[in-house]
């Protein structure tokens, strides 16, 4: 059995299809999680969110142990979480990162990214389609 891809995602990312929708879109996170568990046919994937930043820590440092790639949307710890950095420095597993908007055309606070700088590329501004080309790549990065 191979190893699973870690789809994880950060605050409010549960309110998704409702919450300021002219930004997010319409889909709900369960919407984008089916589609991709669809996408990555016989390859797990483990799909989770938090609320809470030491979870979404402990789970980047679970997979660093458990995954062979992670499809990670921080929300907005993007922009606050030194914790989250250290985190993705220590995984050596290829993690990409998510933003359904482009954080960069938005407020001056978006443009500051503690990911970044730490993952191995990063997809902004494309809505949920983001995650499809995400777990295309996270396929290739992984061998898969
Ligand atoms: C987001 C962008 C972040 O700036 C914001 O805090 C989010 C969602 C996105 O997917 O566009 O919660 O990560």
């Amino acid at each position: 059995m191979s190893k699973p891809i870690y789809v994880l995602g950060g605050p409010n990312l549960n309110l998704l299809g409702t919450r300021e929708p002219e930004i997010y879109g319409r889909e709900t996170l369960e919407d984008i999680h089916n589609r991709l568990k669809e996408l990555a046919g016989d390859i797990p994937v483990e799909a989770r969110q938090t609320n809470f930043e030491g979870e979404l820590v402990s789970w980047i440092q679970e997979a660093a142990r458990e995954a062979s790639a992670v499809i990670l949307n921080a929300g907005a710890y993007t922009h606050t979480s030194v914790a989250l950095y250290d985190a993705l420095r220590a995984c050596k597993v290829p993690v990409i990162e998510v933003h359904l908007s482009n954080p960069a055309a938005r407020e001056a606070f978006r443009q500051v990214n503690y990911v970044s700088p730490a993952v191995k590329a990063s997809i902004a501004g494309l809505g949920a389609y983001g995650y499809e080309l995400a777990l295309m790549a996270a396929k290739a990065l992984s061998g898969k």
